[in-house]
């Protein structure tokens, strides 16, 4: 490591001590899929040189933050969520220096650094795994049953479909909720707390911001694993307690890393976070993730999975708020990431209503993540030919849509605004961003792309979008900017205002925003200035037509 490695670059500034009143509350926050974003070698792989040379327009499109997903010494068994070495970076990304660099300019911008960490499983590749003493007290081994041990040790199934055990030479089986390369790490054992402490602090050196914690509910398991008895668990995922899944003893964990966390930025003077990746059944249980002890920020799914229906959307709303005020967190929104299909798609394969979505999330108080691409209105690429997939749950017959989380398939989307994915699988939403040109790669590097992007992206470039008023991009440039002007837009307070049946009417401290879910116009009395709208607004005699499926934010 050299000199410069031993020295964290200065966060941006944070208001106040390391407690302070919460940059996180309101931020938004940009996810980099790296593989996707932007390749500087030419090996169709995106990398953190190219996430850094692109970081400039991050800044310009107006988040606060960039969380980055793994970038670590990986077999890439699932996209880098299967860890060999999590204080290594993998040479398809780069090096521990091209990591420093990315922090250090990223804050040079004011923008600060989330990474992920994978707590749940390792690699199989890990030397604790590979060391067959080490595995067994750090890992979820059990005999078998059956006359020879030849049967699982209880009927839980991997989330990539498939049992959740895998036998070994040895004849006993480990755990794995997701694929055989992903061995369940077992949370009993102190050394495995120890190390992920130590793992944290390592990157914290290194001076990111927080993290971004994978499978946030899963590493506490029901003592005696017991069998769940259905058939088709993957349905269960995310509405009911699971014995694998949102057990309350995951909870004592998310305590002691906030305690690490707060030790650390009150150190420095700045505040570092944690967000959960956790797919709970309830507003009420997802909240209890972010209880003032435990971690910062928790994804709100309940409104990434509700249909683009005025009554779902406003219970999923209230409920959401309620939940999360009773513990006094803000609320965390999100419409897309790499393991869902994208929400220009999931919304019926209406860009319009993607766009309208989003404006209404970014007119909701709390904060917001953003995935790559949806910014430019990218659609989930639904014609992957299957010599290029590369998602594990592909080959092992998974679920469909939403591999770690309920709801997104096509069944359970009440109003018909169905999945719409290929087949469900996340390879759709992973494909490498288009940046310039008329040809893939589209200026996304060098190279080619690891998977292809289609022939008609030519108009979605950033640089075919930018200085364009109508396009996606500068719609999210204009409410993000929006956004940083008007005070007590993001953690401020909401209410609703009363509108015709179809829509939705919202107040925030100077501004209303209406929310049209009809396929048609809706005229109703001017509520004020139209500041931004998802689609043309028009007012006339002090009549406001909402266009069908759009947004539109009102000063008022
Ligand atoms: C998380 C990740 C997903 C990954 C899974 C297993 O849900 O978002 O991509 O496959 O964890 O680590």
């Amino acid at each position: 490591m050299t000199q410069e490695l031993t020295s964290p670059s200065p966060a941006p500034q944070a208001p106040g001590t390391g407690r302070g009143p919460g940059w996180w509350r309101d931020a938004v926050i940009y996810q980099v899929y790296l593989r996707s974003f932007a390749d500087s070698d030419g090996d169709g792989i995106g990398d953190l040189r190219g996430a850094r040379e692109r970081l400039p327009y991050l800044k310009d499109l107006g988040v606060d933050a960039v969380w980055l997903t793994p970038f670590y010494a990986s077999p890439q068994a699932d996209g880098g969520y299967d860890v060999a070495d999590y204080r290594a970076v993998d040479p398809l990304f780069g090096t521990l220096q091209d990591a420093d660099e990315l922090i250090r300019a990223a804050h040079d911008l004011g923008l600060r650094v989330i990474v992920d960490i994978v707590p749940n499983h390792t690699s199989d590749r890990h030397p604790w795994f590979q060391d067959p003493e080490l595995a067994r007290q750090r890992y979820l081994f059990r005999p078998g049953k059956g006359e020879s041990g030849e049967l699982p040790p209880n009927d839980w199934e991997s989330v990539f479909g498939g049992p959740a055990w895998t036998r070994t030479d040895r004849g006993d089986w480990y755990l794995h909720l997701f694929a055989p390369e992903q061995p369940d790490l077992n949370w009993d054992n102190p050394e495995v707390h120890a190390e992920f402490e130590a793992i944290m602090r390592f990157w914290l050196d290194l001076g990111v911001d927080g993290f971004r914690v994978d499978v946030a509910h899963g590493m506490i398991k029901a003592p005696g694993l017991p069998d769940i008895g259905h058939g088709a668990q993957a349905q269960l995922i995310g509405a009911q307690v699971l014995p694998f899944f949102d057990q309350d003893g995951v909870h004592a964990i998310h305590r002691a890393w906030r305690r690490l966390l707060d030790g650390y930025g009150d150190a420095r003077g700045k505040q570092v976070i944690g967000v959960a990746e956790a797919w709970a059944p309830s507003a009420e249980r997802l909240a209890l993730y972010v209880r003032p002890d435990e971690l910062h920020q928790a994804f709100n799914f309940q409104f990434l999975n509700a249909p683009w229906q005025s009554d779902a959307l406003r219970s999923v709303i209230d409920a959401s708020l309620a939940a999360t005020a009773s513990v006094g967190a803000p609320t965390t929104w999100v419409l897309s990431n790499h393991d869902v299909v994208r929400h220009t798609t999931r919304l019926g394969g209406s860009l319009a209503r993607a766009r309208a979505a989003t404006l209404l999330m970014l007119a909701l108080p709390g904060s917001a993540y953003l995935y790559q691409g949806e910014e430019l209105g990218l659609p989930e690429v639904t014609d992957l030919p299957d010599e290029v997939r590369q998602d594990p749950a592909f080959f092992r017959g998974g679920r469909a849509t939403g591999a770690v989380g309920p709801g997104t398939d096509t069944e359970s989307a009440p109003d018909g605004a169905a999945a719409g994915g290929q087949d469900g699988f996340r390879d759709g939403c992973r494909v490498p961003l288009p940046w310039s040109g008329e040809l893939p790669p589209y200026g996304f590097g060098p190279g080619g792309s690891w998977l292809p992007q289609p022939a008609d992206w030519g108009g979605l470039t950033v640089a075919a979008q930018t200085g364009d008023p109508a396009s996606t991009l500068e719609l999210y440039r204009a409410a993000l900017e929006l956004r940083r002007r008007l005070p007590g837009l993001g953690d401020g307070p909401m209410s609703w205002a009363p509108a015709p049946d179809g829509v939705l009417a919202l107040t925030r401290p100077g501004l209303l925003c209406t929310v049209n879910t009809l396929g048609h116009d809706v005229g109703l009395p001017a509520p004020g200035t139209p500041l931004l709208s998802s689609a043309p607004v028009t007012v006339d005699d002090a009549t406001a037509q909402l266009p069908g499926d759009s947004c539109t934010w009102w000063a008022i």
